[in-house]
This record gives structure tokens, C-alpha cells and sequence, in this order.
């Protein structure tokens, strides 16, 4: 969807406004006692007592980010660790990005004399002064590192998507457990103000009866050298590693450094972009489980000989460029009834990137567009009854006569909520990744093992394999050109069902 300056600023004041009409006392708790909005809104506060000892296991383009947002109020980096001697140094120096200014920059240059230096996590995992380690490795290594981590009593937050199979989910859940550590998994989605936000206004009902959610992440990497997921092997990172990498679980440089484009290392498109999307649909669909999913997958750009400015000879990519899925979800009373069915589609493809990424939520009575994990716009539906809608309409919200709120538009500017409530509704677009090592902290120190619903963990073990088992039942769905029906056991971690070992797909 494209809209005028005009209906984006609309679509935006909409939902603020309804953000400040339906979180109004709790905005305006917030603003009054002074908390900052993830601590707010994820119901946690400042850390009593230190902050927790944290290594960092991987400063690729993902780690290094994560540096950049960590909260040193609650963190503090005690070590750092890659196998790549050129990513070691990007995570103090940076590398020109903003998003990425290095430690440097963030802590001042003595940190570059306090944070020890590692070349591979298991040296790492051996330095008794850390309480807690963040990963950010390539996905087939998710497991084993996490899993070595939690053994070496370290709690973890690991980067998403949780792991490169279910079993190996199940099997971090059970590690974790059995050393009485914390798993965390960084779908970052779940500690964003924005989603919170978008979250409630779906809850209180404002969008109506949502039969379909369109999400797609839309990239162009048809033009040379635009694919970021295809590197370069840095002949200083060759030098060191060349020869040592199967040691670490890569056959080769290749799949160390370009691991998102092999089945072995990586988990497609779906893994590492539909999971973030499948994971905000179904936090809007109240984290139910989907009940099937059906799609098609393929190499329609770099598989097809000839085609496009790429040299197809130098490719070797194993995974599809295009993908195309349709997710089914159980509406509110699929109990009752089994058609009351929302249906998601999600496209993720490689060359064009007209809506580049995000999320459609189109109710009976209003529709709301989540742009790029930035901006969230909210319409209305143009009713008989209550008339006006549509993208140029201002909206306000009443009490409805069962005394839920519904959206109304007007003519005339909405009454704005007042100044506090405005102001806590457009604190900074967080993309949730700080709120999330906050929480986690606040988590370790506070000794907080409860479920989501408690206080604990809102992206935890069990949360984070529901979205690996979407993102990876997918591609079962794509490769098998299946319609898939997600079965309960799959989402039990003490159940050792699996998709990918479940002979009703894999025959
Ligand atoms: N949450 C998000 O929005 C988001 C965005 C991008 C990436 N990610 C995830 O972050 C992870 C890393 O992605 P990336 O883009 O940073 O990849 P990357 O290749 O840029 O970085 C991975 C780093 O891990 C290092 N490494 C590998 N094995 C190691 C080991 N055993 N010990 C120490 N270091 C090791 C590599 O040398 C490399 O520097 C992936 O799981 C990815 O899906 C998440």
C-alpha cells in the first residue's frame, strides 16, 4: 500500500489516537510515574543490584546491532567472542553505520581494554565472570552453541529463528530446564512499543471481525551486487579460519560467511524473514497456533539460466528466491465453528521491493498497515450507519452500545488525547531489540521463571519454537507441495513429535 503524505499522517494520527483513547489510563500511569515505555509496557522495572555480566557470542551485521542497542543499565559486556578476526574488530570500531557505531563509540575507548577479546565461543563459555550470553550465529548453530552455553550455566538470549530444526527447539527447551537457566529467543516484535500498541488496538475489538492479514518482506537484489546476503570471503578472516571452520559446524568459508543461502547453515526466506512476520500475525491472532499452511516455492530468479545481470554460473544458493505461503488461523469461535477461519498470506521475493516489509490487518471495520517495524497506520471502514472512512478520514473512538469501543470518523480534526497520553504514545520507535536484553536482565536478576502471561520471558522457549515451527512447516509445505495441518505435539517441548520427522509429510 502506498498513501499520500497527507493520508500517512492521517493514518498515523488515527492510531495514536486510538492508542490514546483505549490505553489512556495506563499511558497516563506511565507518563506519571516517570518509567520508560519498555519497562511500562513489558511490566518490568530498573535493575536492583548489578547489571548482569554478558557475553557476546558473534558480532556479524545482527551482533553488531545488538551491541549498538544494549542497555548498559542493565548489561554490562564482560567478553566478546567470533571466529572472524574481521568481525571482532567491527564490534569495537563499527563500521560506519549508525546502527552499528561499535563499542567503541557507545562506551568509550577504555572498553576496548575491559571487554575481553575470544576467538570462538567455547573459549568464551569458559570465563567464569559471565552470568549470561546474547547469540548471534548462523542458524544451523543456534543449537549447539546455546545448548553448550545453558551447560556452561550461562542464561541465553538467542537470536531468532529459535533453532535450525524443531527437534533441536526441544532439545534448548529441555537443556535449559534441566540447568535452571533462562532461554530467550530475539523475535524483537515482542518488546516493541509499536507492535504492543497496534497489538491492543486489535484486542479492544477496533478493527471488527479480521478475516485476513497480508504481510510480505520485498526485496530487490536483481541489480549487481545488492544481495546482502551473498559476501565476499575476507581474505584476513580466510588467513585465520581456512581449514578450522568444520570445526565450528561449517564445511567450508563459504558457508561460514554466506550460510543464509544453504540448506545446511540456513533455513531459506522463511526462516529468516517470513518468521518475523508469521510471529506479529499471530501475536495480533493472540499467539494461537495456525491450523494448516499451503505454498509455493522456487529459484525464479537466480535458478533460471540467463536471466537477470547476475552471472548464474557463480551462484550456487540452494534455497528459493521466491516464496509465496498461506497460512490458515482459527478465528475466535473456529471452536464453535470451523469456518470462522483468518487467513494470512505471506510473500517474501527477491526482485522487486515495492512494500518492502510489514504487515495488513484488514478488519470488517478498519484496516491497519504496520510499515517496517516503524510506522503504524490505522483506517476506517465506511459504514451506512455511522458514514465517512477510507484514508483521508480522521477517526475518533466512542463507546459502542455494548460498551466496546468502536471507531468513529469526523469531519473536523479527532479530539487529540491529551498531551501526556500523546506523548507516551509516540515515544521513539523502538524496533524492541533494547527492551528485549532489558527484560532478559531484569529477568536473570530477579529470578523470574514465570510464563509470559507472569512477567517472564514473552519470547521464550516455548514461544519462540511456535514460530520456528511455522516458518519451518512451511517450507516442508513448499518443498513437499503439501497443504500441511499443524498438529498439537509438534508445539509440546516435552513431546518429541516434529514436522520434519512426521511421515504424513516426509512420506
Ligand atoms: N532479529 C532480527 O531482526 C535479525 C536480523 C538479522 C539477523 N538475525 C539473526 O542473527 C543471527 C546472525 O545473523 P548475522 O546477519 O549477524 O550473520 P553474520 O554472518 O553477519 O554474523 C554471524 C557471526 O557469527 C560468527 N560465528 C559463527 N560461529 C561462531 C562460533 N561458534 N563462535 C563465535 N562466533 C561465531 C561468525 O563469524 C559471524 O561473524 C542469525 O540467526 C540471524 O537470523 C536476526
Amino acid at each position: 500500500m502506498y498513501f499520500t503524505p497527507e493520508e500517512k499522517v492521517i493514518g498515523t494520527d488515527n492510531f495514536h489516537t486510538a492508542v490514546g483513547s483505549t490505553r489512556r489510563d495506563f499511558l497516563i500511569g506511565s507518563v506519571a510515574a516517570g518509567t520508560a515505555a519498555g519497562a511500562t509496557y513489558f511490566g518490568y522495572s530498573k535493575l536492583d543490584g548489578n547489571p548482569v555480566k554478558v557475553g557476546f557470542i558473534g558480532t556479524g551485521d545482527e551482533g553488531s546491532i545488538l551491541l549498538n542497542e544494549h542497555p548498559p543499565e542493565y548489561m554490562d559486556i564482560v567478553a566478546i567472542a567470533d571466529l572472524r578476526p574481521t568481525n571482532r574488530k567491527r564490534a569495537f570500531d563499527g563500521d560506519g553505520n549508525d546502527v552499528r557505531q561499535g563499542l567503541v563509540r557507545k562506551l568509550g575507548p577504555d572498553c576496548k581494554k575491559t571487554i575481553k577479546v575470544y576467538n570462538d565461543h567455547k573459549a568464551l563459555l569458559q570465563d567464569p565472570d559471565i552470568e549470561a550470553v546474547v547469540i548471534a550465529v548462523p542458524l544451523n548453530q543456534h543449537a549447539p552453541v546455546a545448548i553448550d552455553a545453558l551447560n556452561a550455566g550461562k542464561h541465553v538470549l538467542c537470536e531468532k529463528l529459535m533453532a535450525h530444526n524443531i527437534s533441536q527447539c526441544k532439545e534448548m527447551i529441555k537443556v535449559a530446564e534441566e540447568n535452571n537457566k533462562l532461554l530467550a529467543v530475539g523475535h524483537q516484535r515482542h518488546y516493541s512499543v509499536m507492535y504492543d500498541n497496534a497489538n491492543y488496538i486489535v484486542q479492544q475489538g477496533l478493527l471488527g471481525d479480521i478475516k485476513f492479514i497480508r504481510a510480505q518482506w520485498h526485496r530487490n537484489n536483481s541489480f549487481p551486487g545488492r544481495d546482502s546476503w551473498q559476501n565476499k570471503i575476507n581474505p584476513i578472516d580466510r588467513a585465520e579460519l581456512e581449514g578450522r571452520v568444520s570445526e565450528f559446524g561449517y564445511d567450508d568459508m563459504e558457508h561460514l560467511v554466506n550460510w543464509r543461502l544453504y540448506n545446511k547453515t540456513g533455513g531459506g526466506l522463511m526462516a529468516e524473514l517470513g518468521s518475523h512476520q508469521l510471529d506479529a500475525c499471530s501475536i495480533f491472532l493472540g499467539k494461537v497456533h495456525p491450523i494448516a499452511v499451503q505454498g509455493y516455492g522456487g529459484r525464479n530468479f537466480y535458478g533460471v539460466k540467463g536471466v537477470g545481470s547476475l552471472d548464474k554460473q557463480q551462484d550456487q544458493r540452494e534455497i528459493d528466491d521466491h516464496v509465496y505461503v498461506t497460512f490458515e488461523f482459527p478465528g475466535p469461535n473456529y471452536k464453535e465453528d470451523q469456518n470462522d477461519k483468518v487467513i494470512v498470506t505471506y510473500s517474501s521475493i527477491n526482485t522487486n521491493r515495492f512494500e518492502p516489509y510489514g504487515e495488513s490487518v484488514f478488519g470488517s471495520r478498519g484496516t491497519m498497515y504496520i510499515n517496517m517495524e516503524q510506522e503504524a497506520l490505522l483506517f476506517k471502514e465506511a459504514s451506512p450507519t455511522t458514514g465517512g472512512g477510507g484514508t483521508e478520514q480522521r477517526l475518533y473512538v466512542l463507546n459502542g452500545s455494548d460498551g466496546q469501543p468502536v471507531l468513529d470518523a469526523s469531519e473536523s480534526l479527532a479530539p487529540s488525547a491529551n498531551a501526556a497520553v500523546a506523548a507516551a504514545a509516540t515515544q521513539k520507535v523502538s524496533r524492541g531489540y533494547t527492551e528485549e536484553m532489558e527484560h532478559f536482565c531484569y529477568c536473570i536478576r530477579n529470578n523470574i521463571f514465570a510464563p509470559p502471561s507472569e512477567g517472564g520471558l514473552k519470547c521464550n522457549g516455548t514461544v519462540a519454537m511456535a514460530d520456528a515451527i511455522m516458518a519451518l512447516t512451511a517450507n516442508l509445505a513448499m518443498k513437499y507441495q503439501k497443504r500441511i495441518v499443524f498438529k498439537d505435539e509438534w508445539f509440546d517441548p516435552k513431546n518429541p513429535a516434529t514436522p520434519e520427522k512426521d511421515p504424513e509429510i516426509i512420506g
